[in-house]
């Protein structure tokens, strides 16, 4: 186990115990809304039957409306709370929730083509090359299943709502593949906690990773672009106070999301 991965145990489980908003189990979803967390966009049909890699994706979120749709459902994450918070959402509504630790740079104890849909919530700026987490998702898909991932806006990721100067959001970082970027977590992790005053848990240190070579690593292995989100779950509202979240991601969008299909044999080679 590298560096990397430590930290991230180490920093999960801390926001497991403070009862951060990504390690609260989703306890409360009937069928429409499990459908709108994983599915917003309309894109799957049905999942029932079909076999679900939550990667990176423990917490018991996505995991908890992907089985109450009928998906069998395998969560791989690295941390063994986040795992739980999976086997506590399985329990609550009496389904079967497979939970695998590991890291997400190396799936070799997920069978090769063994599912239908990779879904991947906000992890992959967690390692410094997502181009070795794509290689492996490649590899567990099964030809033309999907891929969903979320990141960060590679184009300004670690500026925050605290680099308002009184005129704007000052961009200082260079735009370096694979730089760690060390970010403090928004206030918002931690709201309505059911602790009164959490411990919040070290930053979270990603790994700035560049546009080109994300997508086109993904062209190289065969992914065909379905769709892409630059306006889910982030709430902007230009007319906030500035160097407030809302105000800040009224200016600039945090997160990008992409569903792909893996279509192998229409691959594509980079010039
Ligand atoms: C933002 S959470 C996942 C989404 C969560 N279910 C939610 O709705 O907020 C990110 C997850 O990535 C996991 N993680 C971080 N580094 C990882 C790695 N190298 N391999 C696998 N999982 C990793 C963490 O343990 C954590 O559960």
């Amino acid at each position: 186990m590298d560096d990397v991965a430590r930290y991230n145990i180490e920093r999960w489980q801390a926001l497991a115990d403070a009862d951060a908003l990504f390690t609260r189990p989703a306890l409360d979803l009937d069928a429409a809304s499990a459908h709108e967390r994983v599915d917003a966009e309309g894109l799957l049909g049905g999942v029932a039957g079909r076999d679900v890699l939550c990667l990176a994706g423990g917490g018991g979120q996505q995991s908890a409306a992907f089985a109450l749709l009928g998906a069998n459902v395998t969560v791989f994450d690295l941390s063994e709370a986040q795992l739980e918070r999976d086997r506590v959402a399985a329990r609550h509504y009496g389904l079967d929730i497979q939970t695998i630790r590991g890291d997400m740079r190396d799936l070799s104890p997920l069978a090769p083509a063994s599912f239908d849909i990779v879904y991947q919530p906000y992890s992959l700026g967690f390692v410094p090359d997502a181009r070795v987490v794509f290689a492996q998702v490649a590899r567990v898909l099964r030809p033309g299943g999907l891929y969903y991932f979320n990141f960060s806006n590679p184009f300004y990721c670690g500026l925050s709502e605290r680099d308002w100067d009184g005129n704007g959001y000052v961009l200082k970082l260079p735009y370096a593949d694979g730089a760690e970027v060390v970010i403090p977590d928004a206030e918002w992790v931690y709201a309505r906690s059911r602790q009164s005053h959490p411990t919040p848990a070290r930053p979270t240190r990603e790994y700035r990773q560049s546009f080109s070579k994300l997508l086109n690593s993904l062209i190289g292995l065969g992914f065909a672009l379905l769709h892409v989100s630059d306006s889910r779950d982030f709430y902007p509202d230009p007319e906030a106070e500035p160097g407030t979240w809302a105000h800040f991601v009224s200016v600039a969008p945090p997160w990008l999301a992409f569903w792909l299909r893996y279509a192998p044999d229409a691959q594509f080679t980079n010039p």
